[in-house]
């Protein structure tokens, strides 16, 4: 191959290459790191702030807390951050919370994997528009099961009344230890 035809089938690759993935394998990786920091960091001022009120009140207090201030806690993570946070789920308690089409198929592929009893991973991909999408499975834990769990069991009617009386269309119950109860969906800006 001369000089010349090597010259254009590197020039082929490397647009071949960025064309496939704006976001080199390095790139990937810093991502998902800061991705995993963030939604960690989110969940535990969350939690931290709906603990204080489980406890102060119960889930009189504590639910009525998270509808005024769930929205502000994640907006105070995300600005600390340069980025934009979001938790969306197929089985919504707030209806803000809607997913987008994306992360209606990343919370199906999520779902099939959970189902083939296989691990689930955060995943990070470029938008089109050049931003930098990371998604994460958030699991149900044993203590979300007084607000989220089956009916009847975990989830009393009490709280379950105390619940519908904020969110009537609430369908973010039924939920066992360890299933998929929604995603994290964090948006990081332009390079
Ligand atoms: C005290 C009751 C309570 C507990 C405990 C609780 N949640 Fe929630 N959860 C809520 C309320 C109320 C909302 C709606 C907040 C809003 O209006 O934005 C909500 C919303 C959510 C959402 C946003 C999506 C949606 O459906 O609107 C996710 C995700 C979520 N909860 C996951 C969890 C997980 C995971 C845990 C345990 C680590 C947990 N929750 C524990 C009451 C609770």
């Amino acid at each position: 191959m001369n000089l010349k035809n090597l010259l254009i089938a590197m020039s082929i690759t490397l647009w071949f290459v960025s064309c496939q993935s704006g976001l080199s394998e390095a790139d990937k990786g810093e991502y998902l790191e800061r991705g995993k920091k963030i939604a960690a960091a989110t969940a535990e001022s969350m939690l931290a702030e709906v603990g204080k009120n489980m406890k102060e009140g119960g889930v009189a207090q504590a639910v009525p807390f998270c509808n005024i201030h769930a929205d502000g806690l994640t907006t105070e993570m995300a600005q600390q951050n340069g980025v934009s946070i979001k938790r969306t789920s197929h089985l919504l308690r707030n209806e803000k919370n809607a997913p987008n089409s994306r992360e209606q198929e990343i919370i199906a592929q999520f779902q099939k994997l959970q189902a083939e009893k296989q691990e689930l991973s955060p995943v990070v991909e470029q938008n089109e528009d050049g931003t930098v999408q990371f998604y994460a499975p958030i699991k149900l834990a044993q203590k979300c099961t007084v607000c989220h769990g089956v009916l009847g069991e975990t989830l009393t009617q009490t709280n379950d009344s105390i619940i519908k009386i904020i969110y009537p269309k609430d369908q973010a119950i039924g939920f066992k230890e360890g299933d998929l109860r929604a995603i994290w969906s964090i948006q990081f800006p332009k390079k």
